[in-house]
């Protein structure tokens, strides 16, 4: 069963890991640079659609779930206007010092979005929508945000992700340790029920490696991946941590210890009424 987060602790959770989020964001950014070809290949498969050679694609961007607003130059160079929205009111502290403009970042929930109906032409999320606790309804609103024609485009943690560790700690306890998280086909299933009928998808592994177990949960709990809905989280005890630092030396290769993320990566297409 999928975690229900209790969104203000998600949010809290978020903005205390704000200032050190992006010294461990080497993850976010392997999958933003996936994404960010996803989303290349579908905008110029479009432009070349529309015969059209402009460099800016779309004129409103929306950053979803933005962070500390690190993918924020990027992005402009794709659009004229770019929007930033997060829940976590210390990451948009740290993203408009960042930045250096405070107008560009809303602080709002994904599922309940203050915008107008067809607001943008492109809406962005790198590995935040695995925050949803609802997929279905969220893959609506970003619909009705989106303008017919547009794009929504985002990278979202899957099942079976954070291993070895998560297998070694359910062995020891004798339980899952991690938040469950759907697969690539609830995805699709999500997206074809919501309407879409342009969907490009891809799933990968991207891994991170480590010197040491503690190295290893340094990172996960820098970038707030530890937060586990509104259960308790399983404390690591001393007897845990040795049976996984134990557990976790089969797994040591030259580059040292894997933590796999199972990612996909998603560019759907706002169905265009007059095509
Ligand atoms: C792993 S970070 C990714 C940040 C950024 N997209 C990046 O690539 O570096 C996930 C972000 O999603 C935000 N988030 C979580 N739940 C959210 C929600 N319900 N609505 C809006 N943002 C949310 C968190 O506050 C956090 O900043």
């Amino acid at each position: 069963m999928l975690a229900e987060y209790n969104k203000s602790a998600v949010a809290d959770r978020f903005s205390r890991c704000a200032e050190r989020y992006q010294q461990h964001a080497d993850l976010q950014s392997e999958s933003a640079n996936i994404l960010g070809a996803l989303l290349r290949e579908r905008l110029l498969y479009k432009q070349g659609e529309q015969q059209s050679k402009q460099t800016q694609i779309a004129n409103c961007i929306l950053d979803l779930g933005c962070g500390p607003g690190i993918q924020g130059p990027r992005l402009r160079s794709f659009a004229a206007q770019y929007v930033g929205v997060d829940i976590a009111s210390g990451m948009l502290a740290k993203a408009v010092r960042t930045n250096a403009d405070s107008n560009l970042y809303i602080q709002a929930d994904m599922e309940n979005l203050p915008f107008t109906t067809n607001s943008f032409d492109l809406v962005y999320s790198n590995l935040a929508v695995q925050w949803s606790n609802n997929p279905l309804q969220l893959l609506q609103e970003l619909q009705r945000i989106t303008k017919p024609g547009g794009v929504i485009a985002f990278s979202t943690v899957l099942n079976d992700s954070l291993q070895p560790l998560a297998r070694l700690r359910s062995g020891f306890l004798n339980r899952t340790a991690v938040n469950e998280q759907p697969t690539l086909r609830d995805w699709l299933a999500w997206c074809k029920l919501a309407g879409f009928q342009s969907v490009i998808s891809e799933e990968r592994t991207v891994s991170g490696w480590f010197q040491n177990v503690a190295s290893l949960l340094r990172s996960i709990s820098a970038i707030g991946a530890d937060h586990q809905g509104n259960k308790q989280a399983p404390k690591l005890g001393v007897a845990e941590y040795t049976a996984i630092c134990k557990g976790y030396e089969h797994y040591r290769t030259s580059q040292g210890l894997p933590l796999n993320y199972q990612l996909g990566f998603f560019a759907l297409e706002v169905n265009d009424a007059s095509c």
